[in-house]
């Protein structure tokens, strides 16, 4: 697996990784919902990827766990919002490896539904038997880092091995290089498929599955304009985390290309009220994607990202006919813990 992305990319094999079942993902074909929009569309489904519910974090885990394997661990501690599928996935991930799950849980949108505190990806937590602590500033990651590293410590004195996933800006950003591995992925797929695309429309949240995609992208000369789509902050502070962590990528992958600033495309017109907040812009992409194509979408990453995709279409930065692929990254968990708010919103 891989043979082609290694050859391409011979940089991604300089780290290491451990294995958590990766295998190519496929690249879907949206007839009904591009001829809708008046464009060509098709999805590369993140969301199959084979670990508990998948998603796109199961890239990022297979490099993020690569040193904590390498030091023997035992342990590894991860910080994210309540629904965080992050969080889920690495308990899984360290489920997979032998190893124990400690989580910390933020407050990070304002929900005091029960279905939201104990659903979805919580009840996955549960049902992994990771060991959850809460951490109520959801905004602060420096703070929240802080408090795993406290924990991290604290299992130490009592003989475990702990690797801690941090999520700021400080630390190196492994997970990246699972998104490289994509890129380059994405693109053998196109080639052997004899197809291109024009756009290609992402998630841009903690920015490692942006960056890493671009710089993958990057990497191998593949200069398609790859559109983040702000789920978390909005243009202003996403832009520079996106630039600084696109070219931590890249030094990680040898500095085998420049990023410029002109590389970096973020877009936030569809992120109002806020992360993890319902408006009508998400609403419709979720029932548009759903009824024309079965394609399930959640109410914080995915669902956000597609009405991002539309809202270029309709404002010409996706032109008519333009061939665009949407990355579903998954999320699919959060579904049943928005049960609450999507009924509401959508009024079913
Ligand atoms: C389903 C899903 N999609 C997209 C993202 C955003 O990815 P990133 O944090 O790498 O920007 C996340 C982050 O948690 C996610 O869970």
């Amino acid at each position: 697996m891989f043979e082609k992305e290694f050859e391409l990319l011979p940089q991604l094999q300089d780290h290491p990784r451990v294995d958590l079942g990766l295998t190519r993902t496929n690249i879907d074909p949206l007839n009904r919902l591009g001829s809708e929009l008046g464009i060509s569309l098709s999805t590369k489904r993140d969301d199959t990827l084979n670990l508990a519910l998948g998603g796109n974090k199961v890239r990022q885990l297979e490099y993020y766990l690569g040193p904590a394997q390498q030091m023997g661990a035992d342990t590894v501690l991860i910080t994210g919002a309540v629904q965080s599928n992050f969080v889920r996935l690495c308990a899984a991930a360290a489920r997979k490896l032998g190893w124990h799950p400690v989580i910390q849980l933020e407050d990070r949108v304002p929900n005091t539904d029960p279905i939201y505190n104990n659903s979805g990806n919580v009840l996955i937590d549960k049902m992994l038997g990771a060991e959850i602590h809460y951490f109520p500033e959801g905004e602060n990651e420096a703070a929240a880092d802080a408090n795993l590293d406290a924990i991290a410590a604290d299992l130490k004195t009592k003989g475990r091995t702990p690797y801690v996933i941090h999520l700021g800006t400080d630390h190196p950003p492994l997970g990246g290089l699972g998104y490289a591995l994509c890129a380059v992925e994405t693109y053998v797929q196109l080639q052997e498929a004899g197809q291109q695309v024009d756009h290609v429309v992402i998630p841009s949240g903690s920015s490692l599955t942006h960056a890493g995609f671009l710089a993958g992208a990057r990497a191998i000369g593949w200069d398609v304009p790859i559109h983040g789509i702000c789920v978390r902050r909005g243009v202003e502070p996403q832009k520079p985390r996106v630039l600084q962590r696109t070219r931590e990528v890249m030094s990680l992958l040898g500095g085998v290309a420049e990023i410029s600033e002109n590389d970096i495309i973020v877009d936030d017109t569809v992120l109002a009220p806020g992360y993890g907040q319902l408006n009508d812009e998400v609403m419709e992409a979720i029932n548009l994607s759903a009824r024309q194509e079965a394609l399930l979408l959640d109410p914080v990453y995915t669902g956000r990202t597609m009405a991002g995709l539309i809202s270029l279409v309709r404002r010409g930065v996706i032109e008519p006919n333009q061939s665009t692929l949407f990355i579903h990254t998954g999320g699919l968990p959060a579904l049943f813990a928005y049960e609450t708010k999507l009924t509401e919103f959508a009024g079913w």
